[in-house]
């Protein structure tokens, strides 16, 4: 095993990750590491990873203290990254990225940069696109103000794009581990039954509703609500709206009693979670790149997923340790040879 290098070893049942790097900290599934991902990136070997789940910087006009690429840099800023990523994926795995739009500067109109990211890592890096998401943020601010609420020439903006690639056409997913109570019209349509019709479009309903037995509606492509906390009770249909800062979570508590860095820009967790039950199974491994407060590993971890956290900025690292309520995972390892175990 080289020293300096993270490792997982393929093994079905027994994958290994150790690092001459030590883990800012680690629990029971998984480790943070600090530094630049694409670096980090390059020490998994290929085909290891079930899911990359992300939310890189967003490409925007002011700088957000944490950096971040100018729009017309941004598709040759990712393409590295996104490289490593398909290379480390194992052929059913997925990588799902959320990314916000962004207006272009002055002018009231809309850049295109996250569609020229999407066909680069389609064309350029070999992603399949399994699905375009979307994440219904109501919580996000009417922007940019002299737009919306001075000139009042547009509308507020409240979905961010989550783009579902994959390896392959073929990743690994099921629907039925995210499905939705059904509604009570639903429901009191399938106690009375339905007279057979055809849709004005040609549709044809029938009077069956086998999708019942199912246990529960598909769901959209639209994330919008949070997810019940055991596994294999379906969603309620009616609907908590995340915005992606939640002012008194445990985080942010834990935080600010503590007098930690919080991170300015954190995505709720119903997010990853959605796409965590969807695409992966207990003991698959999930990789944020782009961890800010490791929301990530911290669902990861509640749905006993193993994770990989990377973070380049020491603070937003240290403070995402309140998550696990573990103060302190990062001894030095015990091999004498700077190398540690993970999995
Ligand atoms: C939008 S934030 C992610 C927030 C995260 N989803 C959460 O819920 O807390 C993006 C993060 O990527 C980090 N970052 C930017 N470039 C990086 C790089 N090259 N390597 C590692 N992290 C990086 C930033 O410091 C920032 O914390």
């Amino acid at each position: 095993m080289q020293k300096n290098h993270l490792h997982v070893g393929v093994s079905e049942v027994d994958v290994v990750a150790s690092l001459g790097l030590k883990p800012v900290y680690q629990t029971a599934l998984g480790a943070a590491f600090l530094g630049d991902s694409q670096k980090l990136l390059e020490q998994i070997p290929a085909e290891t990873v079930h899911l990359v789940f992300t939310s890189p910087p967003y490409a925007l006009h002011f700088k957000k203290e944490y950096g971040n690429a100018h729009k017309r840099d941004y598709v040759r800023w990712f393409i590295p990254f996104a490289k490593q990523i398909f290379r480390i994926l194992r052929s059913d795995g997925s990588f799902v990225l959320n990314i916000g739009g962004s207006y272009n500067e002055s002018i009231p109109t809309r850049s295109l940069y996250h569609f020229h990211l999407l066909i680069a890592l389609v064309e350029e890096v070999g992603f399949h696109l399994a699905q375009e998401c979307f994440w219904y943020n109501p919580a996000k601010m009417p922007m940019p103000a002299e737009w919306v609420t001075v000139r009042r020439i547009r509308i507020k903006d409240s979905v961010e794009h989550v783009w579902w690639l994959s390896k392959t056409p073929w990743p690994k997913a099921s629907n039925l581990n995210v499905l939705k109570q059904y509604s009570p019209d639903m429901l009191r349509l399938s106690r009375r039954g339905v007279r057979p019709t055809v849709r004005p479009s040609g549709h044809v309903i029938r009077n069956s509703f086998d999708k019942i037995a199912a246990g529960g509606a598909i769901p959209s492509n639209v994330i919008e609500d949070g997810l019940p906390a055991e596994r294999d009770v379906p969603i309620p249909e009616t609907m908590l709206k995340f915005g992606n800062n939640a002012a008194n979570d445990a985080y942010a508590k834990r935080s600010k009693e503590l007098g930690l860095k919080m991170h300015p820009a954190r995505f709720p967790a119903a997010l990853p979670e959605f796409f965590i039950r969807l695409l992966t199974d207990e003991g698959d491994i999930i990789i944020d790149p782009f961890a800010g407060s490791n929301t990530t590993g911290l669902v990861a971890e509640s749905l006993r997923r193993r994770w990989i956290a990377m973070e380049r900025v020491p603070e937003y690292l240290e403070a995402s340790r309140v998550r696990f309520d573990q103060p302190d995972s990062s001894d030095p390892p015990t091999d004498g040879q700077a190398q540690r175990e993970l999995f």
